[in-house]
Order: C-alpha cells, then sequence, then structure tokens
C-alpha cells in the first residue's frame, strides 16, 4: 500500500512539472483528475485490504478453532491418562495388600500344620497308651474271672463232697 502511494505520488508531482508551461487551468484540471485517481486507487487498496484482513482473520479464527479443539482433545486425555494411572496404581496396591495378606495366611497355615502334626503325633502316642492299657486291663479281667470260676468250681466240688457223704450215709443205713 505504501509502495503505491510513493508511486502514485511521483507520477503526480513528474505531471506537474511537464505542465509548467501550460494554462493554469488545464493544470487545476489535470490536478483535479490526478486527485480522483489516487482517490480510486487509495479506496481499491482500502478494499483489497479489507478482503485481506477478512481472509486472514477467517484463517486465524479457523486456526484458533483448531488450537482449541487440540487443547481440548489433550486435555480430554490427559484426564483419561490420569484416570487409568490411578487405576493402575489402585490395583498394584490391591495386589500388594493380597500378597501380603497370602504371606501371613502361608505363615499361619505353616503354623497351623506344625501344631497339628505334633498333635497327631500326640494322638497316635495317647491311643498306643490307652489300647495297652486296655488289653493289659482286659487280661487282667479276663484272669480274674478265670480264677473266680476256679474257686468257684472247687468250693462247688468242696460243698457237694461235704454235704453228699453224710447223706449218702444216712440212707445206706436207712435202707
Ligand atoms: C500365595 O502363597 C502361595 C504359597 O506361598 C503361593 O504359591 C501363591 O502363588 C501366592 N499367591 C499369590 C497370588 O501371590
Amino acid at each position: 500500500f505504501c509502495v503505491l502511494v510513493t508511486i502514485t505520488f511521483l507520477y503526480f508531482s513528474s505531471k506537474v512539472t511537464e505542465n509548467g508551461d501550460g494554462s493554469v487551468e488545464e493544470t487545476v484540471q489535470a490536478l483535479r483528475e490526478e486527485r480522483a485517481l489516487l482517490e480510486r486507487r487509495l479506496e481499491e487498496a482500502h478494499i483489497h485490504l479489507a478482503d485481506i484482513k477478512s481472509s486472514w482473520s477467517s484463517k486465524i479464527a479457523s486456526l484458533e478453532t483448531q488450537l482449541e479443539r487440540l487443547s481440548r482433545q489433550a486435555g480430554e486425555e490427559g484426564a483419561e491418562r490420569r484416570k487409568s494411572d490411578n487405576l493402575i496404581s489402585q490395583l498394584e496396591k490391591k495386589i500388594k495388600d493380597f500378597e501380603l495378606t497370602n504371606e501371613s495366611l502361608n505363615l499361619k497355615l505353616e503354623r497351623i500344620k506344625i501344631e497339628r502334626d505334633s498333635l497327631a503325633t500326640e494322638l497316635k502316642t495317647l491311643t498306643a497308651e490307652t489300647s495297652s492299657t486296655e488289653s493289659d486291663t482286659t487280661t487282667k479281667y479276663q484272669e480274674v474271672v478265670r480264677e473266680l470260676e476256679d474257686l468257684k468250681n472247687k468250693f462247688e466240688v468242696a460243698h457237694l463232697t461235704a454235704r453228699r457223704t453224710p447223706m449218702e450215709q444216712a440212707d445206706s443205713s436207712t435202707r
């Protein structure tokens, strides 16, 4: 635009010098024409500039819209990313907790197994002792029963013999 104005001004100056020996009327007329031409060009330049401005402003607006969309997307992706990072760290924490729980349960299980084994051993010992005691008792009981039966038999035999002898004597005497 500045270049355009300068060129027009130079052209106008040269016209003024050319018409140096013409009449004043002609010079004024020429100046008016130059001025009209200059104003038209100025107007055109303004229109052209306005066109350029509006074209640029629509381009700038479109770029701004794109930039907004991109930054919104980036924000959404960042939020998604933060959400999934949170989820991952929560899951990792849960896994760690679970592993700790598992470990402590394993320790408890070990202790319980040891206790169970020692109880089993104790039970075996007790069972062996009980059964040997039982068989002892049975044997002793059977011995006592046998002895009692022996005694009973002996007593019966003795009693029968003692009673029969005088009766038989009496019987034989009455007959
Ligand atoms: C839990 O402990 C047992 C016994 O040590 C092991 O075999 C198992 O892999 C553990 N489980 C987890 C999920 O760590």
